[in-house]
């Protein structure tokens, strides 16, 4: 059959912590055609330690983008149409590999071994606390501490050297960190530095390198979007900062060059769309920020994925937060325009505490049945749900929290904790927005949302009534996808999306609105500051 002509196709590839997709739009309507999804393993190793396989990540990628391609041939869709590809992907995450093999370098020991000073790999622990083979640090991941402590005892000058130049504070969650605990502890990759094989980069680097040949002249590149989520780099100048990477002890040799979030990098070297520019690039969170044209000063968008952000767009002013917030680069869309920046809002933990309830309690079978489960009984009872499986994150900034549940009677069954799991995402994203109105000055009116979790309808009208505003959805919530889409296919070179509202036609808009009086909203979120007082100081 001959098959349909449409206008320009663009391609997102959006790496997540718990998933990867490839998902393609039309270009004149934002219109999703077709998309590929795979679910990526976690490995915990060690309590604190999340670590997953970029060779796993790099399969997927190529996975869902033959899966996609075949699903558009059942459409009868020449994929032939696809102009671009754009990459956004979960950010700080820290991969180390080696340039000449394509190899990730922090390998698996392979059997259990004694830790000695002499072979700084073997200090990992042994049997079942081994790391799979060829591991990435995770942003989750707690391992690093303690050189967090070591490093933040000789911070120059005054405290506010790290967070001047980066907009953040010195956490385990950036990636310098990581970075930093692999040349101290991963010999393969001493060895690789010092033979000036090493390449590091986040997982848009090691996705980018790759599929534009790895070994065989793969572009090692990366997004000013993703870079500042390093604290290597500059967020002022736009450049890899060299007191911080002597502050750190980071060799400048291995970091990837910065490039704007649309401009084209390279072609795709291999497999169904061979020869397609990749010309997007954008930390998931940033994508989203695009996808949902938060252009302006003051707009504002949450994602809810692994973890929960919410951004808002501060325009070209990088403004510092009194409330915990982080300063971060937004977007820059083009080699010669603007750089814009925004205050973000980072819950570590939001779809990761339903995935807990399936996988580690199997309360519930697949992640959709948390709605049903709720919907029951449409209370939590009383029963409060600390999700601080890794300390918590803005505002509070706390490494000593632990998850709790608490006010618990006999009463209380699986689905008063389905429903406290759910609020609790809700809850922590009032926290945020709190802080966010603080440090702005001008409430947000109502809050775009986007991501998989915004299909779950009771979690909608939870965050409706707890943040105590309107929440406005996109009928198609994969707003990362279609940001990095949009940069991509707006790339000089590729020149298929011009970023106006028009171009966004075939999204439309859901609201929730509050239904609960203001007084009960107010009680519920009070009972929950008291629960998070009780996470804090677990651990010591
Ligand atoms: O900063 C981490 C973030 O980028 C991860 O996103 O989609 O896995 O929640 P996600």
């Amino acid at each position: 059959a001959k098959k349909a002509v449409l206008g320009p196709l663009v391609g997102a590839v959006d790496q997540g912590t718990s998933s990867t997709r490839f998902l393609v739009f039309n270009s004149r309507t934002a219109e999703l055609l077709s998309h590929h999804q795979v679910e990526i393993k976690q490995e915990f190793p060690r309590e604190g330690w999340v670590e997953q396989d970029p060779k796993e990540i790099l399969q997927s990628v190529y996975e869902c983008i033959e899966k996609t391609c075949e699903k558009l041939g059942q459409l009868n869709i020449d994929i032939s149409n696809i102009k671009a590809i754009g990459v956004s992907n979960q950010r700080e995450t820290t991969v180390v590999w080696d340039k000449l093999t394509g190899e990730p370098l922090y390998n698996a020991v392979a059997a259990p071994v004694s830790p000695g000073p002499s072979d700084p790999v073997a200090a990992v622990p042994s049997g079942s606390a081994v790391p799979a083979a060829g591991t990435s640090s995770v942003w989750l991941d707690l391992r690093t501490q303690s050189t967090v402590e070591n490093l933040s005892k000789r911070i120059p000058g005054n405290n506010n050297f790290v967070k001047s130049k980066t907009g953040l504070p010195l956490s385990t969650y950036f990636s310098a960190v990581k970075l930093r605990w692999l040349l101290d502890n991963v010999r393969k990759v001493q060895k690789a530095v010092e033979e000036d094989r090493a390449l590091f980069g986040t997982i848009d680097s090691w996705l980018i390198w790759s599929l534009t040949g790895g070994a065989n002249g793969g572009v090692h590149c990366t997004d000013v979007t993703n870079a500042s989520r390093t604290m290597l780099f500059n967020i002022h100048s736009l450049e890899w900062d060299k007191e911080l990477c002597e502050f750190f002890e980071i060799p400048m040799k291995i970091l990837p060059n910065v490039r704007s979030s649309s401009e084209i990098y390279g072609l795709m070297k291999a497999g169904a769309l061979e020869g397609v520019p990749i010309s997007g690039c954008l930390g998931d969170q940033s994508a989203a920020l695009v996808g949902q044209m938060c252009f302006q000063d003051g707009e504002a968008k949450n994602t809810y994925g692994t973890g929960c952000f919410l951004l808002c767009n501060t325009g070209r002013k990088c403004v510092f937060s009194e409330h915990g917030l982080l300063t971060t680069v937004a977007y820059k869309l083009g080699r010669d325009k603007p750089v814009y920046y925004a205050l973000e809002g980072s819950v570590a933990i939001a779809g990761a505490v339903i995935r807990w309830l399936r996988d580690n309690l199997g309360i519930i079978k697949t992640s959709e049945e948390i709605e049903k489960l709720a919907k029951e009984v449409g209370t939590s009872y009383g029963c409060y749900f600390v999700p601080a499986f890794s300390g918590l994150y803005a505002p509070y900034w706390e490494p000593s929290a632990r998850g709790i549940i608490c006010g618990l009677t006999q009463f209380t069954n699986k689905c008063h904790i389905a429903f406290a799991a759910l609020e609790a995402v809700c809850f922590q994203t009032r926290e945020i927005l709190d802080a966010m109105n603080r440090d702005c000055g001008i409430p947000l009116s109502h809050l775009q949302v986007d991501g998989g979790m915004t299909n779950n309808k009771i979690l909608m009208q939870l965050q409706a009534d707890i943040l105590y505003i309107p929440v406005v959805k996109p009928s198609m919530p994969e707003t990362t996808a279609l940001g990095a889409a949009m940069a991509a296919g707006a790339a000089e070179g590729v020149g298929v999306w011009s970023l106006e509202p028009e171009d966004l036609s075939a999204v439309t808009m859901e609201r929730f609105e509050p239904q609960i009086n203001a007084e009960e909203s107010e009680i519920r979120y009070s009972t929950w500051k008291k629960a998070v007082m009780k996470s804090v100081g677990w651990v010591t």
